[in-house]
């Protein structure tokens, strides 16, 4: 029988839908709540294994997934004695050809985020070898799973899914009862793991991983998955056949396992998106516009051309009951959506507001964009940010980090030339050691190795420098542009702290300095990094901490989408139409970002440069409003807003 997670916590997930998810599936408000769940269910495993003098067995997984079950046990050990004496692990996978102390390994990942910190012992910690010569790699495979079935086999398998659909490192094409063997990695594989080795160039091709027999042998299976980026593949593993094309379909064979996942995660699954095909809903005005706007994608019909069958055809006949007809519903929703659009994203001044996104008064407001690195800004918001400077409001950018890990070294060491042949040039004779240092710090690092703080101090430099060319570009003043530098980033690589008071002082003591009218701020939670999602959180860690004041009680927090992601139309309260002039002038503030153009490293899968995906993604909301049966624009910017 299925052993459903004990948890105090409630699950999201509306009810369960058994005619399309083929696995046992709890959905949670966040990671770290389901996170917690899992890290009591490996507790309680380890005790009752104790009580009874036997070992606990444990299948482990690296990645982002499981940190926030490794700190939890951590905690638990700490603070509630929970000891990992009786504990045997076994880890799923390593690179090969990486050396256990590579920052990189998988060895190095479960020393850091769990095994130095509880009082497992040495000897019963199995993470395969990423170093086994290539002639002895079949005994070793052989090994690792004899030594598996020595124990009796795995009590508990923790899971995390890969966006090829792989568990452990089975690829794609990888067999039901495949076993521990060695595998070559799938390029999008390599290319998410790109950022952590500072460029896909350095990501190991090859990797040993348990087979997904080996998994399949696992008592008890708990598979993890977080964040929008997972919502794709989450819904081929739950809703999908079962397919050597997507390796975690298999454990929809399983006979108990379960999948802990966030509410993005969970996005594309059918109860969550289209919920009214799955039974009862209850009808709100945000799950009535998403509806309707589905409704007219599905039908490929505008808006005000749906008719009541439509409606019925497609599980919503009770939202037209609700409504009266479908000709009231859909002018109705034509004109909310409507009244979304305006080309005064800063309010119109002396005009009626009151079915506007924004007010008209004050005239000239007040404005603060914060951008989590430096360039989202006119990634995200390029044509509204030049509307905003250009219809007379006090625009500030605010940058948050320095985005310094994102420079190449090529870059820095051009610049730091650079200052060097220029110091040269001015004054003669004196000494550069100062540059001579910093080139030969950067000429002599190796890939695996964290930027020292003077190449760290270039590379922001140089992103300063085209940010504040970006800006300028845009017509806002150079006393206009802050830089927080919030502390949390500074770690010199793709890890970052997580966020603290200092950060989010940083941001109350600006917010409180321009008292602004109106605030933009980054709601793209799918950044590869987080970095955008903990510069969010630190925004709305600053805003409740000053709601009470007057000039917060009266400002409109508008989120704008990053790189990667566009709002859903039912998010968007406004909708800034862009010409083709204004979209050239994007694309030309975009480039000031020299450092970020030409395959930076952490583009990820997508090979288009930021400006195509910024344009590829303002033409869509404009094509989609187009065929809602709107105005046609060339582009348009997209906003949701935040309310406190
Ligand atoms: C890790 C592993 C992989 C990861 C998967 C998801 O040991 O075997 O299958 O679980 O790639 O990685 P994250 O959690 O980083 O998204």
């Amino acid at each position: 029988m299925n052993k459903t997670v004990d948890i105090s916590y409630q699950p999201v997930g509306r009810y369960e839908d058994k005619r399309n998810e083929k696995m046992h599936t709890d959905i949670f408000p966040n990671s770290s709540i389901a996170s917690i769940a899992v890290a009591e269910e490996i507790a309680e495993l380890i005790r009752a294994k104790a009580l009874g003098g036997d070992m606990a067995i444990l299948g482990l997984a690296t990645g982002s997934s499981p940190i926030k079950v490794y700190s939890e046990l951590i905690r638990m050990h700490e603070e509630e004695g929970l000891s990992f004496r009786n504990v045997v692990t076994f880890n799923l996978d390593e690179y090969y050809g990486l050396d256990p102390m590579h920052r990189q390994s998988y060895w190095y990942f479960m020393h850091e985020h769990l095994f130095d910190h509880v009082d497992i012992l040495p000897e019963n910690i199995n993470v395969p070898s990423g170093k086994v010569a290539p002639e002895q790699l079949n005994q070793f495979c052989i090994d690792y799973e004899l030594k598996i079935k020595s124990y009796g086999g795995l009590d508990f398998q923790l899971l995390g899914i890969g966006r090829t659909g792989h568990i452990g490192f089975n690829e794609p094409g990888s067999h039901r009862k495949s076993a521990t063997r060695l595998i070559t990695l799938d390029h999008l594989t390599r290319s998410d793991a790109a950022s952590d080795f500072a460029g896909i160039d350095n990501v190991p091709r090859k990797a040993i991983t348990m087979g997904v027999g080996t998994i399949m042998t696992a008592k008890r299976i708990i598979m993890l998955a977080w964040g929008e980026k997972k919502a794709e593949v989450v819904k081929e593993m739950i809703e999908g056949e079962v397919t050597g094309e997507v390796p975690a379909t298999f454990l929809q064979d399983h006979f108990n396992t379960t999948v802990l996942i966030d509410e993005p995660a969970s996005s594309e699954l059918v109860r969550i998106k289209t919920p009214w095909l799955v039974g009862p809903v209850n009808w709100t005005e945000s799950l009535i516009i998403k509806a309707v706007v589905w409704l007219a994608e599905k039908e490929d019909k505008p808006i005000l051309k749906l008719t009541d069958r439509d409606y019925n055809d497609n599980g919503m006949s009770s939202l037209v009951a609700l409504e009266g007809s479908a000709y009231d519903l859909n002018i109705r929703m034509f004109n909310y959506l409507s009244d979304t659009i305006t080309g005064w994203p800063g309010g119109k001044p002396n005009a009626d507001d009151s079915r506007r996104p924004e007010r008209a008064e004050p005239a000239h407001k007040k404005i603060v964009i914060f951008s989590p690195h430096p360039d989202d800004d006119v990634i995200s918001m390029g044509g509204t940010l030049q509307r905003l400077a250009k219809q007379g409001h006090e625009v500030h950018v605010v940058y948050q980090t320095s985005g310094n890990i994102a420079v190449a070294d090529h870059d820095a060491l051009r610049f730091a030339e650079f200052a060097l042949q220029f110091k040269n040039i001015e004054v003669e004779g004196e000494s550069s050691e100062k540059y001579e240092n910093v080139i030969d710090l950067i000429k002599n690092k190796s890939d695996n190795e964290i930027d020292p703080k003077e190449v760290r101090v270039i590379k922001t430099l140089i992103r300063r420098g085209e940010a504040i060319a970006a800006t300028r570009y845009c017509g806002i003043k150079d006393e206009n542009v802050h830089y927080l530098d919030m502390p949390f980033y500074d770690t010199g690589k793709a890890k970052k702290n997580p966020l603290g008071d200092a950060d989010i002082k940083l941001i109350v003591d600006i917010l409180e300095d321009i008292q602004p009218n109106q605030i933009f701020a980054a709601g793209d939670l799918a950044d590869p990094h987080g970095t955008h999602k903990v510069c969010l959180d630190g925004i709305f860690a600053a805003i409740a901490k000053l709601k009470k004041k007057t000039f917060m009680k009266e400002c409109y927090v508008w989120l704008y989408r990053g790189a990667w992601h566009e709002w859903d139309v039912n998010d968007i309260e406004m909708a800034v139409p862009i010409s083709p002039e204004e979209l050239a002038r994007k694309r030309k503030a975009i480039f000031f970002h020299q450092s970020q153009k030409d395959g930076v490293m952490f583009l990820g899968n997508d090979h288009r440069e930021f400006w195509q995906r910024s344009e590829d993604r303002n033409r869509g909301t404009a094509d989609l409003y187009d065929k809602l049966g709107l105005p046609e624009y060339e582009a348009i910017e997209a906003f949701k807003r935040y309310r406190f």
